[in-house]
């Protein structure tokens, strides 16, 4: 086991590394299962698939992939909903399939239905074969926050008052207009991936990254647990990594 790290200059220099890497994978197995994440810290890895498909580097034609997350009560056409932060930043501009992306339904009438369909699916199509991660300053990987139990599938979490706080520059700056309550996958299904890649970006990263991965394996830090994947790797800028 034992944790791979690679450590790049810059954030476009850490979104190259992960795009050669989804490169060779889609590469190697042409319908491979992704599974994709949000924030700020993917964007320069999904500007650099956009680039590759236009340039017919990589063909997304029979990809499929599974979102991490998505808040309670937003439509997927909502500005902040993560299915359409993926629209704009990547299914748009690429040749992938609509019915071949998934992202848990924010608007689903039974959440508990949803999340054994959206597991079934992900098992349905073999299982992840690469999980692409972000960090949240307290941990969290998808909407995992801390305390979550490490052996949940898909379900649904509150979260927590650092993380709205964190999250509402995307909605007005105001706390009142950001969800309370999301649905991710679990940290079980995360676990299920055949590999897992985590990217990190900048100094205020570099605590938690620090404590995830050279601290204990605890639900208090839910990142921590990758500690423990046979086949993960974390990609960080000199920022991110300074601590380590
Ligand atoms: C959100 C997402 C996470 C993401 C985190 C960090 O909470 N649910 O998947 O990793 O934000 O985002 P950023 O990359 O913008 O720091």
């Amino acid at each position: 086991m034992g944790i791979k790290m690679i450590v790049l200059n810059t954030p476009e220099d850490v979104g190259s590394f992960a795009a050669d890497l989804f490169e060779l994978e889609i590469k190697a197995r042409p319908a491979c299962v992704l599974g994709l994440a949000t924030g700020s810290t993917p964007l320069p890895l999904y500007r650099q698939l956009v680039a590759r498909c236009k340039e017919g580097r990589i063909d997304f034609s029979r990809v499929r992939t599974f979102n991490l997350d998505e808040y309670e009560g937003l439509a997927p056409d909502h500005p902040q909903s993560y299915r359409r932060f993926m629209q704009e930043n990547l299914f748009d501009h690429i040749n992938i399939k609509p019915e071949n992306t998934h992202v848990p339904d924010g608007l689903a009438a039974d959440p508990e239905a949803m999340f054994a369909d959206y597991e079934r699916q992900i098992a349905d199509c073999g299982g992840v074969d690469v999980q692409l991660l972000g960090i949240g300053h307290d941990g969290h990987i998808g909407f995992n926050e801390p305390g979550e139990a490490f052996e949940l599938g898909t379900h649904c979490v509150d979260l927590k008052p650092e993380t709205i706080e964190a999250n509402k520059r995307f909605f007005e700056g105001n706390e009142d207009l950001v969800p309370k309550q999301a649905y991710t996958m679990g940290i079980k299904t995360i676990m299920q991936a055949r590999k897992v890649l985590m990217v990190a970006n900048g100094k205020d990263k570099a605590e938690i990254v620090k404590k995830a991965f050279f601290g204990p394996v605890t639900p208090e830090v839910p990142a921590s647990i990758l500690q423990m994947h046979p086949d993960f790797i974390l990609v960080g800028d000199e920022e991110a990594l300074s601590l380590i």
